[in-house]
């Protein structure tokens, strides 16, 4: 079973399962403020789920691509709609600050990276 680790929390999941589905199962919204009450609920249209991900998941869909090339997503992050992936192996997710989780700070990603 894969291990999810989200913020300070894990969770197991079966492999396959939908990440946002197994999030939510297990009380965590990965979406800020008021986006957990105005979202698409898992259709992979409004961009609010976005997630940075380390481990194995699917390959991105179509729709989830066109979804992260729109603003204020920019597919240089490297972002995830999490209604969007399937968990395949052991995963660490990150929620990014704003709206859509957009706001990803490279600089301090790879300062946190390099204090480890
Ligand atoms: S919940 Fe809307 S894109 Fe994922």
């Amino acid at each position: 079973m894969p291990t999810i680790v989200y913020e300070d929390q894990k969770i197991s999941c079966e492999k396959g399962e939908n990440l946002r589905a197994v999030l939510l199962k297990n009380g965590i919204y990965p979406h800020n403020g008021a986006s957990r009450y105005v979202n698409c609920f898992g259709i992979g249209s409004c961009g609010t789920c976005a997630v940075h991900i380390e481990g194995q998941v699917n390959e991105m869909c179509t729709q989830e691509r066109i979804r992260l090339s729109l603003a204020p997503h920019n597919p240089e992050n490297g972002l995830r709609l999490s209604c969007q992936v399937t968990v395949q192996d052991d995963i660490k997710v990150k929620k990014y600050a704003g709206f859509w989780g957009q706001e990803v700070n490279h600089a301090a990603s790879s300062s946190s990276k390099t204090k480890r």
